[in-house]
């Protein structure tokens, strides 16, 4: 049964959030955690439902940030982890079990022929753009405007800014105080989905350009899918610039395709990085790519490392999780696109009906709702025109029916294999109520 609107609780989590936030700033060790207003402290999760603290349940389209992507606690997952902490909780040493859940990602990925494995995609994506500056011996990166690759100085550039500046030239602007300048100028900012400009972009720095890094699907201001060819015109720009392509598949990995968005697409990058999905709920990451590219990695060249590098915890969830994701010929992905696309198909319908103006993009193991009048989004400039405080009015009145959506549509709706039929009409259900009040809330008609 859903919550409804009177059921709802919710004075543990406001007791603990006030009591978290007198030793742990902001309440949570990651922003984004208490960044909207509705506070939530989870103590269970099963499949494609999340419980508070309060004893509210909710149908679950966070996912850990897209981690969950077969649900919470898959038993199989479960299983294994708890086996591998009673064999060895930590060595310090390479593990068999490495080799082994390399080789189920080397059958999957088109660029995977060698592979390295990290516990974060924050991790992945520093060490992808290091390797990339080290064996082409050039420093500057092009970063998307409206991207995001993690929490490292690299990157932290133009991920979210009202004023991008001029296309053929956007802004670099840091993401947060303490980034510094110096490392800025090692990155140059493109529009997304605007091949022109990007062309001039890169022969502008083809000289010192290292590498080009890019979602394939731009997923962290909604979900903003590329224009037929973009990816392939990156990949022959890179080679254009002797630059190397780098995929950020942190998202898409596992998620889109067993080959994620190359496969997805057609489109093999030289380099690409992979978390959340990979790993089912435990923490691991890894960078995949060309042999002549990763072979330079070694003692007195490129280094590599982290303590908890291809930890035996992470990964026996892993192997796991893969074994489940890529069973009968990777019939999960079916199941992943068929509910997604119910799921989309049902919040159009609903949007139609309630005559609100919005509209639902991406694919459907990954979408995104958008307050605007714009048939579609393509661009992190056209993100920047929808009406964002009606859609977190939108997806909080969502989570007072049950449905956890992040409050933020810079964010995503995310599915797991464990999202049910069921699931897609309490949601629409909800949704279409949601609709309802927020159109009239924001006088929003289509
Ligand atoms: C595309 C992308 N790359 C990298 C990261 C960083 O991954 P992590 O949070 O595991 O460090 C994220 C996290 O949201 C992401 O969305």
């Amino acid at each position: 049964m859903m919550n409804s609107l009177l059921q709802r609780k919710s004075s543990k989590s406001e007791t603990l959030l006030n009591e978290a936030k007198k030793i742990i700033p902001t309440g949570a060790s990651s922003v984004m955690r208490t960044r909207i207003p509705n506070p939530m402290f989870a103590v269970r999760g099963r499949g494609s439902r999340v419980w508070d603290v309060d004893g509210n349940m909710y149908i679950d389209y966070l996912l850990g940030f897209g981690s969950l992507i077969n649900g919470h606690c898959h038993p199989r997952i479960v299983e294994a982890v708890k086996k591998q902490a009673e064999e060895l909780l930590m060595s310090g040493t390479p593990v068999e079990l490495e080799i082994e859940v390399a080789s189920k990602i080397q059958r999957v990925v088109p660029n995977a022929e060698m592979v390295l494995f990290a516990s974060t995609g924050t991790e992945a994506t520093m060490e992808a753009i290091r390797i990339a500056r080290a064996v082409t011996g050039k420093t500057k990166i092009i970063k998307f405007e409206g991207s995001y690759h993690g929490h490292h100085d690299y990157v932290l550039w133009s991920v979210e800014s009202s004023n991008p500046g001029l296309e053929i030239s956007p802004f670099r602007i840091p993401y947060y105080p303490g980034i510094p300048e110096s490392v800025g100028k090692t990155v140059t900012i493109a529009p997304w989905n605007n091949l022109e400009a990007l062309r001039k972009i890169v022969r502008r720095n083809r000289s010192n350009l290292a590498a080009i890094i890019a979602e394939p699907v731009m997923a962290n201001n909604g979900v903003i899918l590329p224009k037929p060819g973009f990816l392939k015109a990156l990949k022959e720009l890179a080679e254009e610039a002797d630059a190397l392509l780098i995929f950020d598949e942190v998202i898409t990995g596992f998620r889109l395709a067993p080959g994620g968005a190359q496969e997805y697409f057609g489109v093999k990058a030289d380099l690409a990085t992979f978390g959340k999905a990979l790993g089912g709920g435990v923490p691991i990451a890894a960078v995949t790519g060309r042999r002549d590219i990763l072979e330079n990695i070694g003692p007195g060249k490129i280094g590599f490392g982290g303590t908890y590098n291809a930890h035996p915890l992470s990964l026996a969830g892993a192997s796991a999780n893969l074994d489940i994701l890529l069973a009968n010929n990777g019939e999960a992905f079916q199941r992943l696109h068929s509910t997604g696309e119910k799921l989309m198909k049902g919040l159009r319908q609903a949007i139609d009906d309630t005559g609100v103006e919005a509209i639902v993009q991406g694919l459907g193991p990954l979408f995104q709702v958008y307050f605007t009048n714009l048939p579609e989004v393509t661009s992190y400039r056209e993100k920047l025109q929808t009406n964002s405080a009606a859609y977190t009015a939108w997806a909080l009145k969502m989570f007072e029916k049950g449905v956890y959506i992040y409050a933020d549509d810079g964010e995503r709706i995310l599915l797991s294999t464990m999202h049910t039929d069921e699931d897609v009409e309490l949601t629409v259900a909800a949704a279409e109520e949601a609709f309802r009040e927020v159109k009239k809330q924001f006088s929003l008609a289509a």
